[in-house]
């Protein structure tokens, strides 16, 4: 891949904390490079040298199969050594702390560090007190930048743009990092975004994101191109926030009844990971004419890469600056 000097002009930035407050430039930036990767990761021959002799350290406090996965596949696809740190045996269980923690791997000179940590703004303390790039691979109920991006990118191949879609997140958008980082991406490149919830699943100040809500599935499906559904993330929820599962599926579940006022080809999607029969039917979600649920994460292995591309270029675009 070309070496451009100094930072990247079209994504100047050292970290990737999340999608608030980035330029439709600057996201386009992100898809077009996520882009090229797509039809390279389809090749037999899957390495490439670029990232030679970079470190990069996953650090997740939570469990993760997708973002783990694709992040280490990206790292090693790039020619990169990459380390999984494993929490659960680090010196975090003898009390160790975050800021600790990251600044003890800090010393070890990694280039690339991606976090995920349950509590919201915990990432971006963190890019604070090292002086490696970080990738944000999700915060509490805040962002999961590379989430909307590779939602965004899906989209984008499937539709051809994403300006002027109607495109619908549906479900528990109050305790999902995965909606923030959408109803961000998605109001920034002009797509029409509604959210359908109960209630008590909208959060407060959802007017603030420039999106729709609605409170009636069928209502908030209506002439959709896409409808994203969204996990019930039942780890971040204290007290009760409906009556039962069986009712939340009857209201919110996504099956073909609620689907059939969406456009006929409209899409199916989800980040994962999927409850069946929670918030999404069976049926549906394995209809491959319309589930876009497998793309999704197809997607995911592109956009990291593009990611720890631009970043571990921009990195050391400062620090040849500082050299000179
Ligand atoms: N979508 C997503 O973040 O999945 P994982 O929790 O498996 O990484």
């Amino acid at each position: 891949m070309t070496d451009r000097s100094p930072r990247a002009p079209d994504f100047p930035h050292r970290h990737l904390l999340g999608i608030e407050g980035l330029s439709p430039l600057e996201i386009k930036a992100l898809l077009d490079t996520s882009e090229r990767f797509v039809e390279h990761n389809r090749k037999m021959d899957k390495k490439l040298d670029t990232l030679h002799g970079r470190t990069i350290v996953n650090l997740f406090f939570e469990n993760s199969t997708r973002t783990l996965t694709s992040f280490e596949l990206a790292g090693k696809r790039l020619g990169a050594d990459v380390i999984n740190m494993a929490v659960e045996t680090s010196s975090v269980k003898k009390g160790e702390t975050l800021i600790d923690t990251a600044m003890t791997l800090n010393a070890m000179q990694p280039d690339v560090l991606i976090v995920r940590h349950d509590q919201s703004g915990a990432v971006k303390l963190l890019s604070e007190k090292v002086d490696c790039a970080v990738i944000n691979a999700g915060d509490g109920q805040h962002e999961h930048p590379t989430q909307a991006i590779l939602d965004a990118l899906t989209i984008r191949r499937r539709k051809g743009k994403l300006e002027g879609l109607r495109i619908a997140l549906c479900g528990d958008v109050a305790h999902s990092r995965v909606a923030r980082s959408n109803m961000h991406l998605l109001v920034t490149m002009g797509a029409e975004v509604r959210v359908v919830a109960p209630l008590t699943l909208l959060p407060a100040g959802i007017d603030n994101f420039g999106v729709e809500a609605f409170t009636d599935m069928k209502k908030g499906l209506e002439g959709c191109d896409i409808v994203m559904m969204l996990r019930l993330q039942l780890e971040r929820m204290e007290g009760n926030f409906f009556p039962s599962v069986r009712e939340y599926f009857h209201f919110y579940g996504l099956d073909y009844d609620k689907l059939s006022v969406a456009k006929p080809d409209a899409l199916i999607m989800h980040p994962g990971p999927t409850n069946r029969g929670v918030e999404i039917d069976s049926l549906v979600a394995d209809d491959f004419s319309r589930s876009v649920i497998r793309e999704q994460v197809e997607m995911g292995v592109a956009v990291r890469m593009a990611c720890l591309e631009i970043l571990s270029h921009n990195l050391h675009a400062e620090e040849r600056l500082r050299n000179l």
